[in-house]
């Protein structure tokens, strides 16, 4: 069964695209299929991942934006980005979209899409993964519905774990809103996890919200999965481009706490996948 993964930030720069790309990376090592949905209208920082500037007007064609996703009766079509990683790309004139998609069908577009193409998604696609701004819009409403899954991506900051309970509100609201009216059984059934990203070796707040984020671990171990540290070589994936995964394998990262670092995030992964 082909999952859908939506990673949920609570500001910008939380680090959501980082791991939307890099989990992408982690499973193509699996031989497994990604299809990367660039929702986040205010960045597209997972389609510039793969495509310049120019590149941008000059290879993605509207069939191939996430804004056709919001449109009845259509389907895009996913670019090839990579071995085994798809992206239906970002477009930032997305968000002009809402009052329309409000008035239409508001917050079902993408269950609906996912509902009639169900079975070419599950031939092609072992995961899709999801990329939202960090709104509660329709757009992002969209995401929440249609997702198996949610990874909540909070950086240390110190209003990333009071910001948490907003993100639950955002998805309870909806839970309780879109019900299925012949089972009477709610359309929502994401899991949640929380994921701590950034957490450095040193600084006040570093050390506390990595002492929190554990003591959280030990009370919902199932909801809080675990943390990744602050490092250049997953900040790589931005400058480079570069996945973690594309990394492991030079002499650089041979060092032990390179390696343990990489453990750590596959873990995680892992626990995702598995959950
Ligand atoms: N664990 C990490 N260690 C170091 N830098 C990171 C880490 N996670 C993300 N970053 C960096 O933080 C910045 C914001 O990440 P990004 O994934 O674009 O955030 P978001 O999608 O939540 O806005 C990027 O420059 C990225 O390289
Ligand atoms: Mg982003």
């Amino acid at each position: 069964m082909t999952e859908f993964i939506g990673f949920v930030k609570l500001k910008g720069g939380s680090g959501a695209t980082t791991h939307v790309i890099n989990f992408a990376k982690y499973q193509q090592k699996q031989g497994k299929n990604t299809l990367i949905i660039d929702t986040d209208y205010s960045t597209i920082s997972a389609t510039r991942r793969f495509f310049t500037n120019k590149e941008l007007s000059d290879k993605i064609k509207p069939e191939n934006e996430a804004t056709s996703l919001f449109e009845n009766n259509s389907n895009p079509t996913p670019l090839q980005v990579d071995e085994r990683i798809w992206l239906i790309a970002g477009n930032m004139n997305l968000s002009n979209e809402e009052d329309r998609v409000k008035q239409g069908m508001g917050r079902r577009y993408l269950f609906f899409w996912a509902m009639k193409h169900m079975a070419e998604i599950q031939e092609k696609y072992d995961y899709v993964v999801f990329d939202p701004h960090n709104d509660n819009s329709m757009i992002t409403q969209n995401v929440l519905l249609v997702a198996d899954k949610l990874v909540i991506v909070a950086d240390v900051d110190n209003d990333a774990m009071d910001l948490i309970p907003e993100v639950m509100k955002n998805i309870n609201v909806i839970e309780k809103i879109e019900i299925n009216p012949m089972t009477m059984e709610s359309l929502v059934n994401a899991k949640i996890f929380v994921l701590g990203n950034k957490v450095k070796h040193v600084g006040r707040s570093h050390v506390q919200f990595k002492k929190d984020f554990e003591d959280l671990m030990k009370q919902h171990p199932d909801l809080f999965i675990g943390f990744v540290p602050d490092r250049e070589m997953i900040h790589l994936t931005k400058i480079d481009n570069l996945s973690i995964f594309d990394l492991e394998n030079q002499a650089k990262y041979q060092d032990a706490s390179h390696r343990k670092f990489i453990k750590q995030v596959e873990t995680i992964y892992q626990k995702i996948c598995e959950a």
